[in-house]
């Protein structure tokens, strides 16, 4: 069955490599980008590798989160529903290591971004058909701080980057919670795989990307997965393809879940009007 899936962060990584693929098997589906041009590129790539016209992109730069916002509008205006949200996007290294507001530019791209479009887009998703969110987490889990994630305090990309994808962990499970009819799914998509952000990061990877490319695709559309929800999938484990596992022991802890999103909507505060 034809779905409509956003990939954030399609571009480039592993994200292009599962938007390639659902589009070769006649998908619709939404790009995301920074880069006007790159995204426009990519686009016309993925369209003549699949022969599906049904490729279209949204642009946004995610340390910017009015541009976030504006994105999530422009998708409710041009989408009667949404099957599968793929929160791809995400940085390590950075030129720029806070954004306009203050904050660490990890915590804002790979977490509060996905956090705030995920909410403005959730009624697309109620509309959806055995609707998704696949959040990209990571092995690198560490316990949040809340003064770097208030932008108080600065710590080093290894240490906030670790930090926010726990955060997305911990939230993936309370939107889990609150919204029955969704699957979320946070996912570890494979240690050091041979992208960009790797490449930069490490100067050497361990495994190939489309090992990332796969799995997303399959999360999103495989029947295997439908109704599978607040599970964290590790694609670091497992005999093939990796495994659902269990995630830091933080995701599980009911105060501390509460506690990140009760901070989380104080600091997004008149972002999320
Ligand atoms: N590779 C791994 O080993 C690994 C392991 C665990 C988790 N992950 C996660 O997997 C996801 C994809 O990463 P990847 O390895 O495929 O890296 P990648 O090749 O660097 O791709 C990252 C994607 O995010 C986009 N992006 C970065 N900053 C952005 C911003 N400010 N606004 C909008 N888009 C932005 C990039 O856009 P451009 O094309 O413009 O650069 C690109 O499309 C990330 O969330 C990452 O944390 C990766």
């Amino acid at each position: 069955m034809k779905k409509t899936i956003l990939i954030t962060g399609s571009t480039d990584g592993i994200g292009k490599l599962a938007a390639t693929k659902l589009a070769k098997d006649g998908h619709e589906v939404y790009l995301h980008g920074r880069n006007a041009t790159k995204l426009t590129k990519v686009i016309e790539e993925i369209k003549s590798l699949s022969g599906n016209e049904s490729v279209n992109g949204f642009l946004a730069d995610f340390s910017d989160l009015n541009a976030v916002k504006n994105m999530a509008t422009q998708v409710n205006q041009e989408l009667p529903k949404l099957d599968v949200l793929i929160n791809n996007a995400g940085v390590w290294n950075s030129k720029n290591s806070h954004n306009n507001d203050g904050w660490d530019i990890r915590y804002v791209v790979n977490y509060f971004a996905p956090y705030l479009l995920t909410k403005r887009l959730l009624p697309l998703l109620q509309k959806g058909n055995d609707s998704r969110i696949i959040n990209l987490s990571s092995a690198a889990q560490d316990p949040v701080n809340y003064d770097v994630m208030a932008g108080t305090v600065n710590q080093p990309e290894r240490a906030t980057y670790g930090q926010s994808k726990l955060a997305l962990t911990m939230w993936s499970f309370d939107i889990a919670k609150k919204q029955n009819e969704i699957s979320v799914i946070p996912v570890n998509p494979g240690s050091l795989l041979n992208t960009n952000m790797v490449k930069e990061a490490f100067g050497q990877f361990w495994s190939s990307a489309d090992k990332g490319g796969n799995i997303l695709y399959d999360l999103a559309v495989s029947n295997e997965y439908t109704g599978v929800t607040a599970k964290y999938f590790d694609n670091d484990k497992g005999e093939v393809k990796g495994t659902f596992s269990m995630a830091h022991p933080d995701a599980y802890d009911q105060q501390k879940v509460e506690k990140l999103i009760g901070t989380t909507e104080e600091i997004l505060g008149t972002y999320l009007n």
